[in-house]
């Protein structure tokens, strides 16, 4: 098997870059989690590109949002040396070792993933690619490609990683032992944000309105009066009771994330007083996080000769690390390999 250049842990993750703007949800479920995860492994992130023209191309937009969403990671503290950062179709492996697993996936297989089923059936027939499909298969070669042993994602994910350790024992099993199996490293359920409109729904961009959705990209006075209309409830009693109270549990629960306070000394510094206080804390709060990502975005943003320098730099120490094992999977499957060419 190859070697990972280091003596940590393989760490492996990606996000789409299907929005202008990164919202609270991922940067609490996956970003700062990212960010800590940095220290303690010999961690590899990705903006999958190739994922996400699954539902629909825009060129202008993907190549904006591409950039944007890289910027965004870095600005949040992403540190490009340490890490390995990349845009996808830089690497082509992936491609090639998505093809090779996608002819050892079964059909039924592919078809039993729920979000496959979810996102076919709200988009119709008409615009349910092959790629849409496929999907899983391309993440289980993302993964593969670095001897992965951690794949930080969010409880959706579950099934996609299920089916990258299935492909990875089947191959191995069959041809030798080849990949690393990896393992799914979920957040704990306190790690998730909920919409601010309707606290009982994951905060995403796919919500009907805006109104509930914390952008890292929106102007703080944006940001603020979105929390200052979010839902609460009518007994106006502030403490964490998720059941009862979704809206202020969810209030609490980002106040505490975001300051690194413990959930029950925000809880006691507010109980008592308005929900129009706990806002106004809370809009702080979140502007004292965001604006800093947000202007260190427009900086990276602003020199784009840098920012596409250093994805490229990541993209070749990416294939550095990638190419060793398509090499072997091609040995093992009867494929020329480098060293025939
Ligand atoms: P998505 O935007 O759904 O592609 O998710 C990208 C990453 O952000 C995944 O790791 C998700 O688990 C995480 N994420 C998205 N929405 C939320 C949320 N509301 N709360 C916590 N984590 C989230
Ligand atoms: N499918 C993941 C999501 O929607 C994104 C993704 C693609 C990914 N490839 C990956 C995550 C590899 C982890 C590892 O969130």
């Amino acid at each position: 098997m190859t070697q990972p250049a280091t003596s940590q842990p393989v760490l492996y993750s990606g996000m789409q870059p299907s929005a202008d703007s990164l919202h609270l949800g991922n940067y609490v479920g996956a970003l700062t989690n990212w960010v800590k995860l940095q220290n303690e492994y010999d961690a590899i992130f990705c903006v999958v590109n190739q994922h996400a023209i699954t539902s629909g191309i825009d060129p202008e937009q993907l190549r904006t949002r591409t950039l944007s969403t890289a910027a965004q990671y870095i600005a949040a503290g992403i540190d490009p040396e340490k890490s390995i950062l990349y845009v996808q179709s830089d690497v082509p492996e992936h491609a090639q070792l998505a093809w090779i697993l996608g002819c050892m996936t079964g059909f039924g297989e592919a078809s039993r993933m729920t979000q496959f089923k979810d996102k076919s059936q709200r988009y119709g027939s008409d615009k349910t690619t092959v790629g849409l499909f496929t999907y899983p298969v391309l993440m289980a070669a993302d993964i593969l490609l670095y001897q992965t042993q951690q794949v930080p994602v969010g409880v959706d994910q579950k099934q996609h990683i299920e089916l990258t350790r299935n492909l990875a024992e089947r191959f191995n099993s069959r041809f030798g032992e080849t990949f690393t199996i990896p393992e799914g490293f979920i957040p704990k359920a306190n790690a998730k944000v909920y919409d601010l409109q309707d606290p009982t729904a994951k905060m995403s961009k796919s919500a009907p309105s805006e109104a509930g959705l914390l952008s890292i990209l929106d102007d703080a006075k944006v940001t603020t009066k979105k929390v200052m209309r979010a839902v609460t409830d009518a007994d106006g009693e502030i403490r964490y009771d998720p059941e009862a109270k979704p809206g202020v549990s969810n209030l609490l629960t980002i106040f505490a994330v975001l300051s690194g306070r413990e959930l029950d000394d925000v809880a006691n510094e507010y109980a008592g007083r308005g929900y129009g206080d706990l806002k106004k804390g809370l809009a702080e709060v979140v502007d004292a996080t965001f604006t800093p990502i947000r202007t260190r975005t427009a900086e990276l943003l602003d020199d784009r000769g840098e920012l596409t320098r250093l994805l490229r730099s990541g993209a070749d120490r990416a294939r550095e690390r990638a190419a060793p094992t398509l090499d072997l999977v091609h040995e093992r499957i009867g494929f020329p390999t480098r060293a025939d060419l």
